[in-house]
């Protein structure tokens, strides 16, 4: 076969009409289609194109670390904003106001903030490929009130934990590719925010539960918002995945002698609140006056993007949990698979394969497949403990009530228990306690798994011992970890597991493990990997939230970036470096490869930047970088 350059068809693409659209008929025939960050790849077109073009997928020179408060790219690459917090959504909107006085009612209207996982939509109809108009779904996941209010604290009344709420969720929004550029679209008719106070409807098999049910809503099913979105999916039938994360952090008592349960305290919810303090001036957010409302949020939500009207859907058989993304594949058998992080210290790895298959030919009939299915949990084994590249099997273990002694006598009455307990029902079956596991990919050249396991400081105590795929104490680096289901098949029960990488510094220290795995030098040294996303060549793109001191343990490092790896030969290139104090987060493609968005989060988190317009005494706001090379060509490649 002819090799692949980056985004051209092949000769089998040609010889079978593979569009991006069609590759699910296509995967059918190669038997799975991979549903990537951003696309539908099949796969065995691309494995033997991946493979071939091994030798020099890697088209740049790793650049420096550094703490400018910029983007920096290798050369011949550059980045422009497509679109920033509190930019007016409606051609007549109101504007942002830097002041921090701007209304909860403005905000509801502009680009939320602190951007976060995203997906880009061509519209049906048009070429998937050549296409210079589409949508972005953009997750905000949460908002820095340094710079959100004038006063800089904690809010001070309802309107302003309504902002609050305003400028987290989704922004639906158009965007247009003119005289080459990669544009907003202001005013569209499809530009929409989703926020944390948008009616939802709750479905599944835990929708109408009565640890659902509140004062307000006695159906159990319509709940006011999303918020605290975190990473994202996107499904072959053209729906956007949004997925609740830090939810926990919302909720407080103005009780202080509130009893915690356990259940509420295995989710993490205190009575003081962690920093956001909703609850003193919303009791929707008070667990004394609420109880109930807590248990609505932590879902993974399907919007329709194509749809500004639409009422999003949280889906609870996917279990309740700190959602980062969600990672979505075909089984061999025509089903849905869906891989899942709870990010948190010791927390699990999921997997939900849909009861129904996809039909591909009636997008619509797909639209309530999330409904229905079996959700399963990772254990993992110690594997072979090799210093530098450990490996070992592990297996998914059934969360259904009646199964694997989750009951009445482990204290679930329903299936609808287990999905709103997810880690509770996880911990009965002894699912392996991971670091941190943040975004989950699925190879589109082999389907392999990966996942970053981003820190974990408890890590050898706490319950948590130290081994298989979580093999470093007071883990500060992190780890990505990749598995192979098997027979290839994403229904097993089974797989076999490796570390792709294991972070470290080896300008200051030497060797496994606090050095790092081989493929870590101090060319491309990075901390706390979070991000993932695979491009139409098989590029693996990396990004990091992690410590930006660029000192101790952290020194040579620099600010958080964005790396691209070749998960063949594990080489892993630094790509891009950020603005201080962002996080880097959210990556998705323009449909010809030839533009890459990716989001820079929380820029001066903690002051000492003016990102991106770098006015005097200007504030920072978190934008979507679009990132595309001067002589027009593949990004990476
Ligand atoms: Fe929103 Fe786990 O990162
Ligand atoms: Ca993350
Ligand atoms: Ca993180």
């Amino acid at each position: 076969m002819k090799l692949l350059k980056d985004n051209q068809p092949t000769d089998l693409e040609n010889m079978v009409g593979l569009t991006r659209r069609g590759f699910i008929s296509a995967g059918a025939l190669c038997g799975a289609a991979m549903f990537l960050g951003g696309d539908l790849l099949s796969r065995s077109v691309l494995a033997a194109s991946v493979h071939a073009a091994n030798t020099k997928l890697l088209g740049f020179d790793s650049i420096a670390a550094t703490t400018a408060d910029s983007i920096s790219l290798p050369p011949g690459y550059t980045s422009s904003v497509l679109i920033s917090w509190g930019q007016p959504l409606r051609a007549d909107g109101p504007a942002f106001d830097p002041s921090g006085k701007g209304s909860a009612e403005a905000q509801e209207i502009q680009f939320g903030d602190n951007n976060d996982g995203m997906s880009l939509f061509t519209f049906p109809g048009d070429d998937a490929n050549e296409a210079s108009r589409a949508l972005m779904a953009i997750n905000n996941e949460y908002t820095n009130y340094r710079y959100l209010f004038d006063h800089g604290q904690d809010p001070q009344s309802a309107e302003e934990v309504r902002k609050a709420l305003a400028s987290e969720g989704v922004s639906v929004i158009e965007v247009k590719r003119e005289n080459g550029q990669w544009q907003f679209v202001q005013g569209s008719k499809y530009n929409r925010r989703i926020h944390g106070n948008t009616p939802i409807h709750l479905s599944g098999p835990a929708a109408g539960d009565e640890l659902l049910k509140t004062a307000d809503d006695k159906t159990g099913k319509n709940v006011l918002g999303t918020f605290q979105n975190c990473a994202n999916g996107k499904t072959p039938w053209g729906t956007y995945l949004t997925c609740e994360e830090n939810f926990t952090d919302c909720f407080g008592s103005r009780d202080p002698t509130q009893k915690i349960d356990a259940a509420t305290k295995r989710y993490g919810v205190v009575p003081a609140s962690k920093e956001i303090n909703w609850h003193p001036h919303d009791p929707r957010f008070d667990i004394a006056a609420n109880p109930n409302e807590f248990n609505r949020h932590g879902w993974v939500v399907e919007i329709d993007p194509f749809d500004p009207k639409s009422t999003p859907v949280k889906r609870t058989a996917l279990g309740r949990f700190k959602h980062e993304n969600a990672a979505l594949t075909e089984t061999r058998g025509g089903r849905v698979a869906v891989y899942m992080g709870d990010d948190e210290r010791g927390e699990f790895i999921y997997k939900f394969i849909s009861r129904d298959k996809i039909d591909h030919k009636n997008p619509q009939a797909n639209r309530d497949i999330l409904d229905h299915g079996t959700l399963y949990v990772a254990q993992f084994d110690n594997g072979d403990s090799h210093p530098d590249h450990p490996k070992g099997q592990g297996k998914w273990i059934e969360l259904t009530h009646g199964k694997n002694g989750i009951d009445a006598s482990s204290g679930f009455a329903s299936q609808a228990q287990v999905l709103i307990h997810a880690r509770m029902a996880a911990s009965v079956v002894n699912a392996t306690r991971m670091d941190r596991p943040e975004w989950i990919v699925v190879s589109p050249s082999d389907g392999q798994v990966y996942c970053t396991l981003t820190n974990n400081t408890k890590r050898g105590e706490d319950g948590q011992p130290v081994g298989g795929p979580n093999p470093r104490a007071k883990n500060q680096y992190g780890q990505i970890l990749r598995w192979r289901e098997n027979d290839d098949n994403p229904s097993a029960m089974a797989f076999t597991w490796d570390l792709f990488v294991v972070a470290g510094n080896p300008g200051v220290h030497s060797g496994t493990p606090q050095g790092g795995s081989s493929n870590i030098t101090p060319q491309n040294m990075f901390n706390s990997p979070d991000g993932l996303g695979f491009d139409q060549g098989g590029r693996l793109w990396i990004l990091t939230d992690g410590d930006s001191t660029n000192a101790g343990d952290f020194a040579g490092m620099g600010n958080n970036q964005m790396l691209c790896a070749d998960p063949t030969s594990g080489e892993i290139r630094r790509f891009m470096v950020g603005p201080v104090g962002c996080e880097v987060t959210g990556i998705s493609f323009a449909p010809d490869q030839k533009a890459l968005f990716v989001g820079i989060q929380h820029p001066g988190e903690n002051g000492g930047s003016t990102f991106p317009e770098h006015l005097p005494n200007g504030k920072p706001r978190s934008s979507v970088m679009v990132i595309t090379r001067e002589d027009g060509g593949i990004v990476g490649a």
